[in-house]
């Protein structure tokens, strides 16, 4: 199999992380070559920017501004990780990219699409996932299981609820809208998993999802 670009999306909350760890498992298991990554982050330069991107100190940030924070990041990571693991033959495992600058600055923040697209041609020329998996469940259910909470946890630096965490219900329910239009839009290349009920029960439809990708255990 060709080394495959392959991004986990979804809202705060939707389990998609230790989703993806548990993909990256299976490869582990079976030798199969790849990477684990994320965004915004993933490169040096990258992780500076995602630590200004969520940090709650400096209050409202326009969508612009989130916007040209993202993709610089993400501009950062792709030619310095995401484009040489592939070219050395590994999978790529990326816990977001684009699809989410299009759900939460555009869907969520009302960023004109147009823009994003214009901003992301400069960026990265459209560059898009071969596969991507989507982590869907209603914005009450992603809150409730206190993802945030997790994060601060990891990073007691942060120091309190990220940015994106302080957005309100509504916010979260653009958000989800944008990511399910997507997958509308691009049914060849976005999964849909729905991960609102037991965790075995998302486990098992991602597994159904990836079936054509993960090595047979
Ligand atoms: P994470 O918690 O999944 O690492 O994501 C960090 C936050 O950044 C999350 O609330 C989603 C947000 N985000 C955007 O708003 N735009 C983007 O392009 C990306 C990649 C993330």
């Amino acid at each position: 199999m060709r080394p495959l670009f392959i991004t986990f999306e979804g809202l705060d909350g939707s389990g998609k992380s230790t989703h993806l760890r548990a993909v990256a498992a299976h490869f582990d298991a079976a030798d199969v070559p790849h990477i684990v990554t994320k965004e915004p982050g993933g490169a040096p330069l990258s992780d500076a920017i995602r630590s200004v991107f969520l940090d709650p100190r400096w209050g409202d940030m326009d969508g612009i501004v989130e916007l040209l924070m993202v993709f610089a990041s993400r501009r950062q990571h792709l030619l310095e990780v995401i484009e040489p693991a592939l070219a050395s033959g590994h999978h790529v495992l990326c816990d977001r990219f684009t699809d989410s600058t299009i759900a939460y600055q555009g869907f969520g923040s009302g960023v004109a699409l147009d823009v994003i697209d214009a901003v992301d041609e400069l960026a990265t020329s459209r560059r898009r996932p071969d596969i991507t998996v989507l982590f869907d469940l209603l914005p009450e259910e992603a809150r409730s299981r206190g993802q945030s909470a997790k994060r601060r946890a990891a990073d007691p630096a942060a120091g309190g609820a990220d940015r994106l965490d302080l957005q309100s219900l509504e916010f979260y329910d653009r958000v989800r809208r944008g990511f399910l239009q997507l997958a509308d839009d691009e049914p060849g290349r976005i999964r849909t998993v729905y991960s609102g009920g037991p965790r075995e029960r998302t486990t098992r439809e991602l597994e159904r999802a990836l079936a054509d990708i993960l090595p047979a255990r």
